[in-house]
């Protein structure tokens, strides 16, 4: 039951089947050692070393997946960009694992996997100016006000995002739920180091589970992207 609870989404709705991870039923030794995928860093309490995490390609571009959940996403996009590198970060180990099945299955060599708090990473550990674009896909919404605190999408976070982001760096959010789009919003609005700009997703940008599973209820989707705005722009 517990199991069952872990794998429902914020809504109580049914995740797509654990069995849509096609790796989960490979024998072992069609499988890279996932420790190649999975990232743990020697010291958390010091900036990244790109070159460790991406030998040999940490000048190609970052983009970060803050609750990167089972890896779909991760694995769709490291596929479609190789020229470009990615970092999933996603706390619960579960579902850390998954991914490290699922992109060792791929044999992607762009794209690695972080156990760590969204915020943590954001804050502590990426160097400055080091993203190209994160992408925060339906966090998770809190929706009780005692707990809105705990929501992703804070003024702390946007500072702390603002300066891990590269100048032109984008956060796109999505979201299903209205009232923390809402607050998004408020956050984002009153912020000065960023501007909203249009985004309508094209077919490049994959959907992730939650995405499917939302869509197949026939739930609205919310989104935004923030451009990094410069120093006297
Ligand atoms: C609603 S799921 C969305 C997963 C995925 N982005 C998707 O759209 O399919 C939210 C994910 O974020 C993870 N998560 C929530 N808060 C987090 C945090 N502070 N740091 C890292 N991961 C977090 C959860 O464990 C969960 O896997």
């Amino acid at each position: 039951m517990a199991a069952k609870q872990k794998e429902e989404g914020h809504l109580g709705l049914a995740l797509p089947a654990p069995n849509r991870d096609i790796t989960a039923s490979m024998p072992s030794a069609f499988l890279l050692p996932p420790e190649n995928v999975e990232f743990l860093p020697e010291d958390y309490c010091a900036r990244l070393d790109l070159s460790a995490l991406y030998p040999g390609r940490e000048s190609a571009p970052l983009e970060a997946d803050l609750g990167s959940g089972d890896g779909a996403f991760l694995a769709a996009m490291a596929e479609r960009f190789p020229e470009r590198n990615f970092l999933g970060v996603e706390r619960l180990l579960g579902r850390v694992r998954r991914t490290c099945r699922k992109l060792a299955a791929a044999g992607a060599c762009n794209a690695r996997v972080i156990r760590l708090e969204s915020h943590y990473l954001v804050r502590y550990l990426l160097p400055a100016g080091s993203v190209q674009t994160f992408h925060v896909m339906f966090p998770d919404p809190w929706p009780k006000r005692r707990h809105h605190p705990k929501r992703l999408i804070q003024t702390a976070f946007l500072d702390d995002a603002w300066t891990a982001l590269a100048p032109g760096g984008e956060i796109r959010l999505t979201t299903d739920d209205a009232p923390y789009f809402q607050h998004m919003r408020r956050v984002f609005e009153a912020h000065p180091g960023f501007a909203e700009e249009p985004w309508t997703p094209g077919p490049d940008y994959p959907r992730t589970d939650f995405e499917a599973m939302f869509r197949s209820h026939g739930l609205p989707i919310h989104r935004a992207l923030l451009r990094r705005k410069e120093r006297g722009e």
